[in-house]
């Protein structure tokens, strides 16, 4: 049976960094707020030149190296995105133009927070249907042009990021992505919103910011993100027969270092087990699991053979889970 295996990993942060101590001198916080009820100490903040489709690229590139490959041997191109540069062209055609990959067909795919593992499913069911494709999964967001920098409450949070991977397919029954778990629903979209430039919708509610924001419902996000990962983690291994102590590692959007121990609490998972990254990028929201699965993956933390689950949530409300064999 073919299996969807990852042969190339890669990432990209933007240079500049925004500390908590630079965020006290922009809005009432404070670090210690800021420490204590997020993990997060610091973040990246895109300037020129590092637009989203520009750090897909970027991140691309080192995952093309990874795996050996020229862009042109790239068949498909998936961006995860809810800030692309624009709405037309999708960020894949442009990234598609930043690595001239011109083999390749692209499209955007929006799941939000969720969006890589939303991605990798997709591009799962390609190489399926034809083992020789390989596909480039990028999650890439510039979050930081769509946060209100009055705002508080979230402008402390997001951050800027892309991260990528190369699939393929392969043949050995136990290697490579052995299962995903999707789900959705829509009733709770209100928890976190981005309602997205105006257009000539007239039921569009936004008219006060232009709808150019984030807008969230943070403690409501915070108990479903932690529920729905944990029952999407849940089912996925009891589906699969293999139980958390079988996991190396769980690679989870990084939103809140809470929301994490909550998790790992909740399924019994030895923190250790868990990767993050918070501290130092904050939410990136879909760049958030390749960016930390590449960091991973070049610390040698995963060997082949070893079990790694992805777990994600995100606005939608969208949330799932990918269980790989490394
Ligand atoms: O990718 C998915 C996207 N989002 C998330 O996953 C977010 C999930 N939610 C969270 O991470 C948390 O709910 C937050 C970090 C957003 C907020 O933490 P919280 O412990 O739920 O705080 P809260 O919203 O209940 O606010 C507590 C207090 C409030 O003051 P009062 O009303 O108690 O006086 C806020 O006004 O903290 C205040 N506050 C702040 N104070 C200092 C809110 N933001 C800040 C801030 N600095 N940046």
């Amino acid at each position: 049976m073919t299996r969807s295996v990852v042969i190339g990993t890669g990432s990209c942060l933007p240079k500049r960094e925004l500390t908590n101590a630079d965020l006290e001198t922009m809005v009432d916080t404070s670090d210690e707020w800021i420490t204590t009820r997020t993990g997060i100490k610091s973040r990246r903040i895109s300037g020129h030149g590092e637009e989203t489709s520009k750090l897909g690229a970027a991140a691309a590139r080192q995952a093309l190296d990874m795996a050996g490959l020229a862009p042109a041997a790239i068949d498909l191109i998936i961006v995860c995105s809810i800030s692309p540069d624009m709405v037309m062209p999708s960020c894949a055609c442009l990234v598609q133009k930043e690595l001239a990959a011109l083999n390749a067909f692209a499209f955007d795919l929006n799941a939000a927070c969720s969006g890589f593992v939303f991605g990798l499913d997709v591009a799962d069911r390609y190489i399926k249907a034809n083992p020789a494709m390989k596909i480039l999964v990028i999650g890439a967001e510039n979050l930081s042009a769509r946060t209100n920098w009055q705002d508080r409450s979230t402008c402390v949070l997001f951050g800027d990021a892309a991260g990528a991977c190369v699939l393929t397919g392969g043949e050995e029954e136990q290697h490579g992505l052995l299962a995903t778990r999707l789900y959705s629903d829509g009733r709770l979209w209100q928890l976190l919103s981005l309602a997205g430039a105006p257009s000539l919708n007239p039921d569009l509610e936004y008219a006060a910011d232009n709808g150019a924001y984030i807008k969230m419902a943070g403690p409501d996000v915070f108990k479903i993100a932690v529920r729905s990962m944990g029952e999407a983690v849940n089912s996925l291994l009891a589906q699969e027969g293999i139980a958390i102590d079988q996991i190396k590692l769980v690679i989870p959007h990084q939103a809140n270092v809470r929301i994490l121990r909550s998790l790992a609490e909740k399924l019994s998972l030895p923190f250790d087990r868990v990767y993050t990254t918070i501290e130092k990028y904050g939410n990136t929201s879909a760049a958030s699991v390749p960016v930390a699965l590449d960091e991973a993956n070049r610390r040698g933390i995963l060997q082949r053979g070893d079990l790694v689950l992805l777990c994600v949530f995100g606005g939608g409300f969208t949330w799932g889970a990918a269980l790989l064999r490394w």
